[in-house]
């Protein structure tokens, strides 16, 4: 997820540059590993980028101030292809004399062909990205065309995957031309000038007046206004509104915290970090892989090393990996593996996972596997993090930047991407499951919309939150999957609103934890599907009636359809039905939910709840 701006006026006395930095400046809680603008001056494209945060961009444009303009763009990026270096930030250039600037959020998924065809044709490129691909086949499409709109057209009809691109060129001033697919996109309105931004805060301080693309359009704005074309070139409308939200709000796209809007940008983070992971033959493909082919088959065992809820997404992954390459999987809090003397050597494949890649325990549990020989692979959030520097190999989930405390978004990114690695490796072995690859790849690919109904249907669950506001105590149970998704329920609750909570592997009540259950004791229960093998489903209903027997109040998550929970339970929260392994991507969510409106009922912060830090950078 990156923020993107895009300005042009015309004797408004406002100048593009302080606009698109302002932009820029709301838009930072988008990515905030390296930024850059470009404007159209008198002579060609003048721009400037930075690694690192804003401020590094400011200095750099104070050492080094750009001419007048009427028309720039602006990125700020949360990095997926490439590091954060100065040399990957947005804007590049394309074209004859570098003609051309172009900005992007979103990942191209088709990249690496398109770059190997441009190379022939003898394109160089002077960064690592999937965006600079696109810059150089605009420039060359306007260089063909003359026309900057038709040359996006022709451009984005041989992309694949989700892009937002804004493009301004030395010979078009006063127009910027931008493309949706996949990828956020409003249009400001002013008087004598139009703004672009990935989201309203782009341009809250000069106008209220927005226009929503739909998707697969193109956008043309100049001082004097705007037009819309689909990516077929037939004639588009947008949808005008009004903003009703001040700037701080708009940062937060209008939720009240960026817990609750990291919540509704789950369905987008399981989205992207599919995107990009299957090769023209459907093969499953990863990032930087550092470790051959052959030592991943030779593989025996596997640690995941982790800390809060990424312990919890390696622990639910590892109920999939052992399932599909029958390798062992052993999940190590990553604070603890050093000291159970870990049984690792070169065919160990020790797989982290962390949303920042900063948590130190996760780090020295990395460091110590590879002193004993593991290959380590890093499932991360953040581009050019110690933790995947220091590992062999990355797959990055593509959750966007996580700014609340609590983890939402980066635990069904991280599950996510978990799974690809377990199928890709269930593929590279061979065996029964191999063939599977692309079939629960199918599925995994309908999740995002199943996220969008369960995340529709949550007004119940917030008014329940709201009621239990003076609960003292909560209890989670689950069976298989459901089980690291109650642990996960449970520590939402604690660290959001303070309440005490447990999550239970429901068969172990019965060897003591169900002494807890007293008249009036909330108790969620995470209810496999019907289809679970080994009767699970059954059990689990059987668990349910023993403690609501003993006076339990049952919150139960089942799936449509499942009537069987009904007569046992006092609260029935619904959710699609999906395969077993995939059902943690749904039943989390009401969990989320659940804590977060509890947390607010009870007037809490619930983006910075107290004693936490959003990375623990000490052991
Ligand atoms: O950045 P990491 O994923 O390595 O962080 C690990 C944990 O500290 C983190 O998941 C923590 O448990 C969350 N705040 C829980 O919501």
């Amino acid at each position: 997820m990156c923020g993107i701006v895009g300005y042009v006026g015309r004797d408004t006395g406002s100048t593009p540059l302080d606009v698109v930095m302002e932009g820029l400046a709301r838009l930072e809680y988008r990515g905030y590993d390296s930024a850059g603008v470009a404007l159209v001056t008198e002579s060609g494209i003048d721009q400037r980028k930075r690694a690192g945060k804003l401020e590094n961009l400011r200095t750099e444009i104070a050492a080094h101030p750009l001419a007048a303009s009427s028309t720039g763009i602006g990125h700020t990026r949360w990095a997926t292809h490439g590091g954060p270096t100065d040399e990957n930030a947005h804007p590049h250039l394309g074209g004859e004399d570098d003609a051309l600037a172009l900005v992007h959020n979103g990942i191209i998924e088709n990249f690496h062909q398109l770059k190997a065809q441009l190379l022939d044709t003898g394109v160089s490129f002077r960064s690592e990205t999937d965006t600079e691909v696109a810059a150089q086949l605009l420039g060359r499409e306007y260089a063909r065309t003359g026309d900057l709109t038709a040359a996006m057209q022709s451009v984005v009809a041989r992309l694949e995957g989700a892009f937002t691109l804004l493009a301004v060129h030395r010979d078009s001033p006063g127009t910027i031309v931008a493309a949706r697919r996949n990828s956020p996109l409003v249009v400001g309105v002013g008087d004598g000038e139009m703004f672009l931004g990935s989201d309203v805060a782009a341009f809250i301080g000069h106008t209220r007046q927005a226009v929503e693309l739909e998707q697969d359009q193109i956008v043309t704005i100049t001082p004097e206004g705007y037009s819309i074309v689909g990516f077929d070139g037939a004639p588009g409308q947008g949808k005008p509104y009004a903003v009703t939200w001040d700037a701080a709000a708009a940062e937060k796209g209008g939720y009240d915290t960026f817990m609750e809007k990291e919540i509704h940008e789950q369905p987008h983070a399981v989205a992207d970090t599919l995107l990009g992971r299957t090769d023209e033959d459907g093969r499953l493909v990863l990032d930087d892989m550092r470790v051959s082919e052959d030592e991943l088959r030779a593989v025996d065992r596997i640690y995941v090393v982790a800390c809060g809820t990424a312990a919890y997404a390696g622990m639910t992954a590892k109920y999939a990996i052992e399932h599909w390459t029958r390798i062992p999987v052993e999940v190590s809090l990553a604070h603890e593996f050093r000291y159970c003397d870990p049984i690792v050597d070169e065919r160990t494949l020790v797989v982290s996972i962390s949303q920042s890649g900063e948590t130190m325990d996760t780090l020295m549990a990395v460091k110590h596997a590879r002193e004993l020989g593991a290959r380590t692979l890093s499932i991360c959030n953040t581009h050019g993090s110690t933790i995947p520097r220091e590992s062999d190999a990355v797959l990055y989930t593509h959750a966007g930047p996580e700014i609340a405390v609590a983890s939402t978004k980066a635990f069904l990114a991280q599950i996510t991407a978990c799974y690809v690695l377990g199928l890709y490796l269930a593929q590279l072995r061979g065996g029964t499951y191999a063939d599977d690859a692309a079939q629960v790849m199918q599925e995994l690919r309908g999740i995002p919309e199943k996220i969008e109904q369960v995340l529709g249907s949550m007004d119940r669950v917030e008014e329940i939150a709201r009621f239990m506001a003076d609960t003292r105590s909560v209890l989670f149970l689950g069976r298989h999957v459901g089980f690291p998704v109650a642990m996960e329920g449970a520590l939402k609750l604690k660290e959001l609103a303070y309440i005490h909570a447990e999550g239970f592997a429901a068969g172990e009540l019965k060897h003591g934890p169900i002494a807890l259950i007293d008249a009036g004791q909330p108790v969620f229960v995470v209810v496999p599907g019907p289809d679970t093998p080994h009767e699970l489903h059954k059990k689990v209903v059987s668990n349910i009636q023993e403690i609501r027997a003993r006076g339990a109040r049952t919150l139960v998550i089942a799936q449509d359809g499942d009537t069987d929970v009904e007569p046992f339970a006092d609260e029935v929260i619904r959710i699609p039905h999906t395969s077993p392994l995939l059902q943690p991507l749904l039943a989390v969510v009401p969990l989320q939910v659940f804590a977060l409106h509890l947390s607010t009922a009870k007037g809490l912060d619930v983006d910075q709840p107290r004693n936490l830090a959003k990375s623990v950078t000490v052991e």
